[in-house]
């Protein structure tokens, strides 16, 4: 790939970009980052050789990371596969690789040239494996490269869609494929001379060499089958992990769930677990699996701190000691909350606010519990993922300790993180496979400090009534308009204008609200989402109508960047 990374990142401002559903980790992330000097990291304990373990029942598939954007989307598509898989830096320590004992190797795209000086290169452990390996774009030019084939710039760059023409007899990574089909590419250089042993397996018209194999089974495609834009690409990823590699499919959420459970267990033994629960599906799926495995030696702690939307704390209480029968302390901190927020109108200073008092009330509830050994928490995958960009090198880890970091010195858990290697997708899977209910797994994310950065300015109980009102409505009709899925995030703000208006024969001087729906795929850009004038009517009918208080709506047409999705 030529192109960078995304340049937007939330870096400038104290919010925190989350994988998705914001959870209690992001909460204790606030802490951490409020508590100067804060506690030593604790260990995650046997956490390293899970690896070694997951290898022996599960079939593994690694990526090695050349800093191609799209190196997460091949992961995903593995995965998708029914093929577990891991995202390697490229100059991944050799030990590490091996544990994972992958059945095949796939070499990402990336922004580099081969020929230029200090370009990542392919450690040889893996080209002399003797295994499978799939380079695509950029992976693929390093193959002829290494090999000793050659590569150069090509006269004419190939970007976007091409038609790619097998060879008359393809070889298995084109099975069942059509003679030419369309796929996505994206590169300035191109292979000049196939490397030793190798055959050209497909041409476009700006690269003669647009696929090569050899009969190792070391494959290089000059574009990428993990983008939608290659409409075929899903039936070549399969077929490197099923006839190339020999893969059975064993990656799927059941055998997922039997494996968690299993490693919890032994994890865990007799050991005593908290889990703090949001609402949310990440810290609800990881408290499951590990209710599961441990059963009442897990005690959930559900902090209502009298920012969260209407009904929902009842939700989460019902879904957890009713349905699921679990140890679950609920702590009504609202008063705590709203009494330090009060007069506080700096965004930044309700984030620390919120964070901090959720520490503090988390921290003593859970040492009344006695002895605790380990904290479970909802972190995801692309929270662990370690970047190949070297801007954001072991950025995830940090996140990880800061988690830790923000809990008093006293509580020195180990984590349990049972979520660690899975992308959202599979989180939400795995939760309806362990029978959350379908709200809960579909939550669209809600921010840590809540609802106090959707009252703009001082929040009040009664502001925050007028907010939860205006959010009701909005909610209410996108799930009636079938939309509250295909939506990123739709809710609602309170402002601190007051506008003019005239209902029955009366002029009011009531409050604005905003209404706000963005699509986006993870929160780190967004758009407006373009919903029909007519939902956009019968929300604005129904809060003027319905919320006391509020005569006037408007709805933001803001995209991120240069917007954000939260208006503090
Ligand atoms: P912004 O407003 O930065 O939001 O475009 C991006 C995503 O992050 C959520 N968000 C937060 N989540 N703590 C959180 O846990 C925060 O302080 C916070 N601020 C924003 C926001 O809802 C969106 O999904």
């Amino acid at each position: 790939m030529a192109t960078g990374r995304r340049e937007v990142t939330d870096a400038e401002s104290h919010r925190v970009a989350v994988s998705g559903d914001v959870e209690v980790g992001t909460y204790l992330e606030i802490g951490g980052a409020a508590a100067q000097g804060a506690a030593t990291p604790v260990e995650s304990g046997s956490q390293g050789t899970t690896a070694a373990r997951r290898a022996t029942t599960r079939d593994c598939v690694a990526i090695l990371d050349f800093g191609s954007q799209y190196s997460q989307l091949i992961a995903r598509r593995v995965r998708e596969a029914h093929v577990y898989c891991e995202l390697f830096p490229h100059d991944v320590d050799p030990e590490r690789l091996r544990s994972s004992n992958p059945r095949g190797y796939i070499l990402s795209g990336g922004p580099a040239s081969v020929y230029e000086p200090d370009a990542p290169q392919i450690p040889s452990f893996v080209l002399e494996s003797g295994l499978p390996i799939l380079g695509i774009c950029y992976g693929m030019q390093l193959l002829a490269h290494q090999l000793d084939g050659a590569v150069a710039p090509s006269a004419k760059r190939e970007y976007g869609h091409a038609l790619l023409r097998l060879s008359d007899e393809p070889p298995p990574i084109f099975a069942g494929l059509p003679d030419s089909f369309s796929v996505w590419m994206s590169h300035g250089d191109t292979i000049t001379r196939l490397p030793k042993g190798f055959v050209a397996a497909a041409t476009s018209d700006n690269s003669p060499v647009a696929a090569m194999v050899d009969p190792e089974g070391r494959i290089g495609i000059q574009f990428h089958p993990e983008v939608v834009h290659t409409p075929l690409g899903r039936q070549i990823i399969q077929n490197f992990l099923y006839k190339v590699c020999g893969c059975e499919g064993n990656w799927t959420s059941g055998s997922y769930i039997d494996q968690a459970v299993d490693e919890i267990r032994t994890r865990v033994g007799d050991g005593s677990v908290i889990c703090a629960l949001s609402g949310g599906v990440d810290s609800a799926v990881a408290a499951t699996l590990v209710h599961r495995a441990v059963g009442d030696q897990l005690t959930c702690i559900f902090v209502d701190n009298g920012l969260l939307r209407r009904e929902e704390p009842e939700r989460t209480v019902a879904t957890f000691r009713k349905h699921l029968q679990m140890k679950l302390r609920v702590v009504d901190a609202a008063d705590a909350f709203l009494g330090r927020l009060e007069g506080v109108i700096d965004p930044e200073e309700k984030r620390q606010i919120v964070g901090d008092e959720f520490i503090r009330v988390f921290a003593a509830e859970a040492r009344q519990l006695g002895q605790i050994d380990f904290l479970a928490q909802g972190t995801l995958y692309p929270d662990v993922i370690e970047s190949t960009a070297p801007e954001t090198r072991g950025a995830a880890r940090i996140k990880t300790h800061h988690n830790v970091g923000g809990l008093p010195k006293d509580l020195p858990f180990q984590l349990v993180e049972p979520l660690r290697y899975l992308f959202k997708d599979e989180v939400r899977e795995v939760g309806l496979a362990l029978d959350l209910p379908e709200e809960m797994v579909w939550r669209q994310p809600f921010p840590g400090p809540g609802l106090s950065i959707r009252v703009l300015g001082d929040v009040t109980r009664e502001r925050l009534e007028m907010v939860r009102g205006a959010d009701w409505v909005v909610m209410n009709e996108i799930k009636a308009a079938g939309l509250y899925r295909q939506v990123w995030q739709s809710f609602a703000v309170l402002t601190p204008l007051r506008t003019v208006g005239v209902m029955g024969d009366f002029r009011t001087y009531g409050n604005l609200v905003a209404v706000r729906i963005v699509t986006s795929d993870d929160g780190m850009t967004a758009d407006w989402a373009r919903v029909p004038y007519d939902l956009l009517s019968r929300i604005s009918n129904r809060i003027v109508n319905e919320v006391a208080g509020v005569n006037r709506v408007v709805f933001d047409i803001t995209s991120k960047p240069p917007g954000t999705i939260e208006w503090e």
